[in-house]
């Protein structure tokens, strides 16, 4: 109940899926929350259900591919707790719209590039120096399978979380001389609402985990330990949650 006594972290896309699913695991651990969604009810929700099992939240609106709003957003949870020791990537994900290069609509490109990889780097950029500042503190990215293994039919997705891994491993090298650590977690098949929406069970990349879909508190718990203290040494890593889709 008290891996994260004492720190505070922001979550994005803490709205729904694996970013709720992972500030609920933060919170039951001690952690005191900014969750962060573009669906202000949704993190609304989050907070109120954080704080009837006693934990603390503060929710915010944010576009995260909005430098504007990133801003505003870390400084609004900073002027409530102080500092920010965790920071949790997750708001994205892809969409029906995607494809391969030669199909998929140049907006949804652009679009997923600036929510997936842009909205990552943007809130990086304005937490790292905080964190910095405060002595050093945990950045988990969500990136995916796809941009490990090769898959077919969402490129632009593919790309963007693409960038999330390797970004998130120069971040890695550059800032562990502060004790800022940077790591990606890499799911395959995630039974999010969204997810169970567009991804049937005979999908190919459905097929392939070994150990059957994951559900997000199974991503929740690898991002709860590489938030704590116990990871104290793990930087610039890549873990998958993929139910074995890999070696298939
Ligand atoms: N579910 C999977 O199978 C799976 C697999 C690999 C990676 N991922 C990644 O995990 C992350 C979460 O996916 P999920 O399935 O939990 O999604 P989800 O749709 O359940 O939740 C995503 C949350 O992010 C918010 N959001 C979307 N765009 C935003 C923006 N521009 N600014 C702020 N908030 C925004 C949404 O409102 C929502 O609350 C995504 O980055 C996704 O790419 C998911």
């Amino acid at each position: 109940m008290d891996r994260l006594d004492g720190k505070i972290a922001l979550v994005t896309g803490a709205g729904n899926g694996i970013g709720k699913a992972t500030a609920l695991a933060l919170s039951r651990e001690g952690a005191r929350l900014i969750l962060a969604d573009c669906q202000l009810g949704l993190a609304g929700e989050v907070a109120a259900e954080v704080e009837r099992a006693g934990g603390e939240a503060l929710a915010v609106q944010v576009d995260v591919s909005d430098e504007a709003a990133v801003d505003a957003a870390v400084r609004d949870g900073l002027a409530r707790f102080g500092q920010i020791d965790v920071l949790v990537n997750s708001a994205g994900g892809g969409s029906m719209n995607d494809g391969p290069v030669t199909e998929l609509d140049l907006e949804e490109f652009w679009r997923t590039i600036r929510v997936d990889l842009f909205g990552t780097l943007l809130t990086c950029r304005r937490v790292i120096p905080e964190m910095v500042t405060s002595g050093g503190g945990s950045i988990i990215n969500i990136s995916s399978l796809r941009a490990i293994i090769g898959t077919h039919g969402a490129d632009a997705y593919t790309a963007s979380k693409g960038g999330v891994l390797s970004m998130s491993r120069a971040m890695a090298m550059q800032w562990a001389k502060h004790n800022v650590r940077v790591n990606v977690l890499a799911p395959g098949v995630v039974l999010t609402e969204r997810v169970a929406a567009f991804i049937k069970p005979d999908d190919p990349i459905y097929q392939k985990s070994l150990l059957g879909p994951s559900e997000p508190e199974d991503v929740a718990s690898l991002a709860l330990f590489l938030a704590s203290d116990e990871a104290r040494k793990i930087t610039g890593t890549v873990m998958r949650v993929d139910g074995g889709a890999s070696i298939y």
